[in-house]
């Protein structure tokens, strides 16, 4: 049988690596047979266009050239890692996917959804996730959780207004595949959105 392909979203700040770690540990500790992988890269090629573009000597990079090469990690990274996985029966848990480039690049960058779609289509061959786990504070929010203080991060290098955009993006997505995500309320402790998740996924079938 084919395993579950689970994916997990959020804008920056949101703590996504925060609860993408307590997930994995809860994994392990119910002895559920995972792989962790993540966006851009998953493997060795697409961890080598992952450096490309997150490179901050590549500043001049057009959007259209990073949209298609997250497109392009995305491809090496379901044909070689994700597929043979899903394919074997396992939980494949993927920090950031597709739905990070159309929040990000469609509507964040503005290359808007169809040339995003039209891309990744070709790129994915129909790999969508089971579902996908969303946590649902925007970065404006999340930095006021901080009390407005990671003034070194890339948040505050971006600029918030793009990170607004992100989210946003992030909300229309969800709109249009309604089935497909779990919203997540994160703005308590990280305990309680930790079971929050959980909650969502046992309430799916996912989890046991
Ligand atoms: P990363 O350091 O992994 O950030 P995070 O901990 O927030 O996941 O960097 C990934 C960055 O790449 C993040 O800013 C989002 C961006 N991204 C896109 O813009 N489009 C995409 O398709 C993906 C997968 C990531």
């Amino acid at each position: 049988m084919k395993g579950k392909f689970i994916t997990f979203e959020g804008c920056e700040g949101s703590g996504k690596s925060t609860q993408v770690a307590l997930f994995r540990e809860y994994l392990e500790s119910n002895n559920i047979d995972y792989i962790f992988t993540r966006e851009p890269g998953g493997n060795q090629i697409a961890e080598k266009i992952r450096q490309i573009i997150l490179d901050v000597n590549n500043s001049d990079m057009t959007d259209e050239c990073e949209a298609l090469l997250y497109a392009a990690a995305r491809a090496q990274h379901i044909s070689q890692t994700i597929l043979p996985a899903l394919n074997e029966g396992k939980l494949v848990l993927c920090d950031r996917y597709i739905d990070s480039s159309f929040a990000y690049q469609a509507y964040a960058r503005g290359l808007g959804l169809d040339f995003i779609k039209k891309v990744n289509s070709f790129a994915i061959s129909n790999c969508m996730p089971d579902y996908t786990v969303f946590l649902d504070i925007s970065s404006t929010e999340a930095f006021k959780r901080k009390g407005g203080q990671d003034k070194d991060d890339r948040l505050e290098q971006v600029g918030l207004a793009f990170h607004e955009k992100v989210y946003e993006g992030y909300k229309k997505v969800i709109e249009s595949d309604p089935s497909r995500f779990l919203v997540i309320n994160c703005k308590g402790a990280k305990h309680e959105t930790h079971q929050n998740i959980i909650n969502a996924l046992k309430e799916k079938k996912v989890l046991p």
